[in-house]
């Protein structure tokens, strides 16, 4: 859907250098920021996904603001997908590898209805490993992971290649 990733594009900030030296740092603050072109992107996002999902899981932060409008526009369940240690249990967790780190996501297990078609929703694929991380704990949640939709993808860091083959992935803007 272009005129989604037209949105994106125009309503986007690249800063040199942040959070550290030697990187290009795509800043979607100006589309939270929108006001009606925001509530149009997320009306369009909508009536993509209309009948085709049944909840909306958000990854903890930047994913918050985009699953949440989208689940009420479509009057479906929102599900948190947090940085460990924010949810109060029983939570499922899964590790991910950083570049000289380790990082780990948790869910609510009960948040998920059973075969439940999720839409997970992220701003950016960079390493995949956020991507990997939410589809495992919505499916051991007893979900459908049916859709990964992010606003941009970095295809050098090559996150596409480490999805599971069964789940879509949607990226609006290819960087
Ligand atoms: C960023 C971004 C994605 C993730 C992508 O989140 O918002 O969630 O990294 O990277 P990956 O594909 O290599 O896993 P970050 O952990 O910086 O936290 P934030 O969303 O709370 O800002
Ligand atoms: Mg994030």
């Amino acid at each position: 859907p272009s005129e989604l990733g037209e949105l994106v594009t125009s309503h986007m900030r690249e800063i040199p250098d942040f959070p550290t030296l030697g990187v290009l740092f795509r800043d979607i603050s100006p589309l939270f920021a929108a006001g009606e072109d925001f509530a149009r992107f997320i009306r369009m996002l909508a009536a993509h996904y209309r009948g085709r999902i049944d909840a909306i899981a958000g990854l903890e932060s930047r994913g918050f603001p985009l699953a949440a409008p989208l689940a009420v526009e479509l009057g479906l369940p929102m599900i948190m997908i947090r940085k460990a240690g924010k949810l109060p249990g029983p939570v499922l967790r899964e590790d991910y590898e950083l570049e000289y780190a380790t990082a780990s996501m948790e869910i609510q297990p009960f948040t998920v209805a059973e075969d439940q078609r999720v839409l997970i929703v992220d701003d950016v694929l960079a390493t995949g490993g956020t991507a990997n991380a939410s589809i495992n704990l919505i499916e051991r949640s007893g979900g459908i992971a049916q859709e990964f939709l992010v606003l941009m993808e970095l295809t050098d860091l090559g996150g596409r290649a480490r999805l599971p083959e069964r789940v879509a992935c949607q990226a609006l803007l290819t960087l």
